[in-house]
């Protein structure tokens, strides 16, 4: 009934979101995550759609259903993910990062499952490399879509949020306390950009994910306008 009622804010825009861990593999049978739930984002893909946008969403492997209205593309590592959005990104008028991006992956996926070795030799060592960064890659497109990021904190909140927001060049940055959110069905999230802060829900505590992403719908739509 809400979605059916639910003024549609966002009709005519196109917004890209991604959403989820990404999966780094080490082996055909092995790999390095995180423990993102991908609710956030999936929660957003479906305010997002129930506004009247077109929505699409790239996701790492999560266990959820897609948002009705929702096109969905399943991804598995940061590079995978990186190669799906940025040729959509030019396109969008808003891209909402909320995916929990793998900051490195192993050098090399080995193409067979690595084996101990006989009389139980030493443990390997796995070689990183860095991972592409989607977002500030798509922040830094010639027109780029109205760029919105997340950052979990396990402190200094709002400091550590608003550095990364001008660090990625990008208008707005969503601010929430992690890893306790991963997983939760509820959250509280701080807005910040260059004018200053604003708080969700509005008066304090916490909201449930869906609650949540449909306030922070209404908040975009009104900078889309
Ligand atoms: N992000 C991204 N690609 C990456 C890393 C992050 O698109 N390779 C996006 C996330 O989806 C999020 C924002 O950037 O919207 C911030 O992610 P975060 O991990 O908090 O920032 P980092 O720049 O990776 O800094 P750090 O992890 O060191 O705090
Ligand atoms: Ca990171």
């Amino acid at each position: 009934v809400e979605a059916f009622l639910a003024p549609k804010t966002l009709r005519g825009k196109k917004l890209l979101i991604t959403a989820g861990p990404t999966f780094e593999p080490i082996d055909p049978v092995r790999g390095i995550t995180n423990h993102s739930s991908g609710k956030m984002g999936f929660a957003i893909a479906r305010a997002a759609a129930e506004a009247g946008a077109e929505v699409t969403l790239v996701a790492g492997p999560v266990h959820l259903p897609t948002p009705r209205g929702v096109q969905r593309i399943d991804v598995q590592s940061a590079q995978q993910m990186h190669d799906a959005v940025l040729p959509l990104a030019a396109h969008q008028h808003a891209f909402i990062a909320t995916a929990a991006v793998a900051d490195w992956r192993p050098a090399q996926a080995h193409e067979h499952k690595l084996k101990k070795a006989e009389g139980g030799a030493t443990a390997p060592t796995i070689a990183m490399a860095e991972n592409p960064d989607i977002l500030a890659a798509v922040a830094g497109l010639p027109r780029p879509p109205y760029c919105v990021g997340f950052a979990a904190e396990s402190e200094k909140l709002a400091e550590h949020a608003d550095a990364k927001r001008r660090r990625k060049g990008i208008p707005l940055i969503v601010a929430n306390l992690g890893p306790a959110t991963f997983g939760r069905d509820d959250n509280a999230l701080l807005l910040i950009d260059a004018q200053g802060r604003r708080e969700l829900p509005e008066a304090g505590g916490r909201a449930d994910k869906l609650t949540l992403a449909r306030e922070l719908i209404k908040e975009l739509s009104q900078r889309l306008r």
